[in-house]
């Protein structure tokens, strides 16, 4: 009785409370005791603000990291989590993917059977993968803009803050063995420093066969019911000392400041959720002018290119197992994007987000014009804005193109591109030849590892063929023109007639050719069609569509934080959160299914049930593992199972984005329960314009990665390490 009397009460205040929209929002850590601990306990959450983030003693961020590549440390791609007192984190299998494929031979295919590690003798070295934590945040705004007032004009504020943020970051990284990022927030409004510890040995323990791991593969991605079991285990090594270090026999199991408690409870529909990570970028605060570009013109065009190259990937993936090992990874990353447009452009006019977007553009201009002081400020710059947009569409399409069809059409192309320096390098410079021919050759051995000629030549074509025929001539890069009169518009002959004479495009002569090295080869190189291609995309990309291009983004970006800053004064009421911008954000949010479309309501969980069902062994996405029939069979699901089912995954409402993939999902008892890897198909325009009633983040239940990993691989071994709450 009381309880429903409290249920009746809450209620009650999550309507009155419409001012705060939970649910959407992705939070900066430092300022949650600011402005979001009270929408978080009101939602349930049991725990302080001070035991998400402190820089004085452990708390739940210091088990959380942000995945990043060597060299590029800060534009974390996915996230993971620590889950026992030795390095062992988990993440998704979709983000392990690469380093699962890098160890993957026709003999030792992990991305078909899995991997598991039986003890930490046998876990894989990765090059190249860093593991990055949060030490501590600060505000720097006022730092960063130091020097830069209203009349400072873009270039001149662009240098500035520039300059700044380096002085920032060498200062804070001198005599520390802490690496320092600072990024915009809020448009470039505002400025945060984030600082690191990153780990630089992170091998690989374990990942469930593709079947699992990828089960409904590129078919249930962005879709909601889902059933992939989408995890993978790596361990993060640190020498003697407990500090990061580069690979080394000597390194030991890096010890955590924390890790998450394991929750076996699972969760209910209603049950508040936390999730934890990196996301990527989401652009929320965009006009009606920046989302036509994009939905009516821009994307239409990169997904038609992309069905293109999908398809003749998919051929002959199908007609080769080595193939398959060779594209899959190339495979899911062009797959990714093209649905999620397809699924984005369906999603905002389902919410009609662009006549929403003018409405609030309306008001504001109306707001705008209501006071002499907003006048000076903010009047105007829509219709400024519009203008830029309009002048910025050829130029956009252009680069679409350049981009898509010209540097990432033919892998030979884009390839051919690493070869720029080697053959601008005076013959002189003996010493400089040799070090670049060197990088060249270990780049070669990557770049042919998983190339094949033969679906190249196909994608060559096609996607020549298609710039071709869609760009307008001055868009053109010269060398095509040169080919299509030459061939006669017979873009299946020139991709023929250069697979067959390119150096680049085979793996033989340029080994040869890269190992006696001398250089008057250069010329060679210069004359090749692949590199011939790749120059003249540069040349156009450098001279005729990036000036202009960046001339314009310029604009729109000094205009866009004009409007977000007068948005923001307009609602003033309101707390704005910042668009992600691979930096650590908190979510949170509430178990909830939803309802799809007309008479079709979604449950908030999936269960094995739904995995035999999907069983087909002729369907590659869907065949499901003897040994997982079996464990159904039996119902053999030990303390990982709840009223005879085994629990898959379960649906949230967590605005999270790219990058959140492997992100924790907590309890209100920051107990972990899931690992966020996806969003569900009506919802994926949330990077734009999010909707608490459709919008939402798919997780994987923890309960499933246990049982897999100890039932399924018999790796229960590793469960010993991890703290379990029963
Ligand atoms: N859609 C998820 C995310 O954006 C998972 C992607 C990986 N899976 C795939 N089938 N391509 O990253
Ligand atoms: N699958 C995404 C990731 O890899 C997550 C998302 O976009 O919802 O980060």
């Amino acid at each position: 009785m009381l309880k429903k009397m409290t249920l009746f009460l809450t209620a009650v205040l999550l309507l009155v409370g419409n001012q705060v929209k939970a649910d959407e929002g992705m939070w900066i850590p430092m300022l949650l005791k600011k402005y979001n601990i009270e929408d978080m306990q009101k939602a349930g959450f049991k725990l302080t603000a001070e035991d998400i983030y402190d820089v004085n003693q452990a708390c739940l961020k210091d088990a959380v990291i942000g995945l990043g590549r060597e060299g590029r440390p800060f534009s974390h791609f996915c996230t993971g989590e620590l889950i026992s007192d030795q390095g062992l984190i988990v993440t998704n299998h979709h983000c392990g993917y690469g380093a699962i494929q890098a160890h993957s031979t026709l003999e030792n295919d992990y991305l078909k059977d899995g991997f598991w590690a039986m003890n930490k003798g046998e876990e894989l070295v990765n090059e190249g993968i860093t593991a990055s934590f949060l030490v501590r945040m600060a505000d720097v705004t006022a730092e960063v803009l130091n020097g830069v007032n209203d009349d400072t004009n873009e270039e001149e504020r662009t240098k500035i803050i520039k300059k700044n943020i380096k002085q920032i970051e060498v200062d804070t990284e001198k005599d520390s063995e802490y690496r320092a990022n600072v990024k915009a927030y809020f448009a470039g409004n505002q400025f945060f420093l984030s600082v690191y510890e990153i780990f630089k040995d992170v091998r690989l323990v374990g990942a469930p066969p593709s079947a699992i791991g990828k089960f409904g593969g590129d078919t249930d991605n962005w879709m909601w019911p889902r059933h992939t079991g989408d995890f993978s285990m790596f361990r993060i090594y640190a020498n003697k000392d407990n500090k990061p270090a580069s690979f080394s026999k000597e390194n030991v199991p890096m010890k955590p400041k924390t890790s998450f408690k394991i929750s076996l409870k699972g969760v209910d529909e209603g049950d508040f959720t936390m999730v934890f990570g990196y996301p990527g970028t989401t652009t929320e605060y965009l006009t009606s002018y920046a989302l036509e570009l994009m939905t009516q013109v821009d994307n239409p065009h990169k997904i038609k290119l992309r069905t293109k190259k999908l398809d003749l990937m998919r051929a002959d993936m199908d007609a080769s197992p080595m193939v398959r090992i060779q594209y899959s990874a190339k495979y899911a990353g062009v797959a990714n994007s093209w649905k999620r447009w397809q699924g984005e452009i369906t999603g905002l006019n389902r919410l009609s987000a662009i006549a929403k977007k003018k409405e609030l553009e309306a008001r504001f201009e109306a707001w705008a014009n209501s006071d002499a002081q907003l006048k000076a400020k903010y009047a105007g710059i829509l219709a400024e804005m519009k203008g830029i947009y309009e002048e910025m569409t050829p130029y956009s399409l252009a680069r679409d193109y350049a981009l898509e069809a010209g540097f990432s059409g033919s892998e030979v192309v884009k390839f051919a591109g690493d070869f720029k320096k080697l053959v601008s390098l005076d013959k002189k410079e003996t010493e400089a030849i040799a070090k670049e021919v060197k990088g060249l050759q270990k780049k070669a051995a990557a770049f042919y590892k998983n190339y094949n000629q033969s679906t190249d030549q196909k994608l060559l074509e096609a996607m020549m063929g298609m710039y071709h025929d869609n760009v307008e001539a001055k868009f053109l890069p010269e060398e095509l023109k040169v080919i299509a009169k030459k061939y006669k518009g017979d873009f299946k002959a020139y991709a023929k007639k250069a697979m067959a004479k390119s150096v680049l495009a085979n793996q033989d002569q340029l080994e040869n050719l890269l190992a006696n090295y001398k250089p008057s080869n250069a010329k060679k190189i210069a004359k090749d069609p692949a590199y011939v291609l790749a120059m003249s995309i540069d040349d156009l990309y450098k001279l005729i569509i990036s000036p202009k291009y960046s001339e314009l983004s310029n604009k729109v970006n000094k205009l866009q934080r004009t409007y977000l800053a007068g948005l923001m004064a307009m609602e003033s009421d309101k707390v704005f959160y910042a668009d992600a911008n691979s930096t650590f954000r908190v979510h949170f949010g509430k178990v909830a299914g939803y309802k799809a479309r007309n008479a079709v309501n979604y449950d908030h969980y999936t269960t094995l049930e739904g995995i035999i069902e999907k069983d087909n062994p002729n369907i590659f996405d869907y065949d499901v593992p003897q040994k997982l029939r079996d464990l159904y069979a039996t119902k053999d699901y030990g303390r990982y199972g709840q009223n005879g089912q085994m629990n898959v995954c379960f649906a949230a409402t967590n605005h999270t984005t790219g990058g959140n993939s492997g992100s924790p999902v907590l309890n209100a008892n920051g107990e972990l329960i899931g690992l966020n890897f996806d969003r569900a198909w009506e919802g994926v325009m949330s990077d734009l314009m999010y909707d608490a009633t459709i919008c939402r983040n798919v997780s994987l239940d923890i309960r499933y990665v246990l049982f897999i990993v100890d039932k399924f691989a018999g790796a229960g071994y590793l469960l010993d390490e991890m703290n379990i709450v029963e």
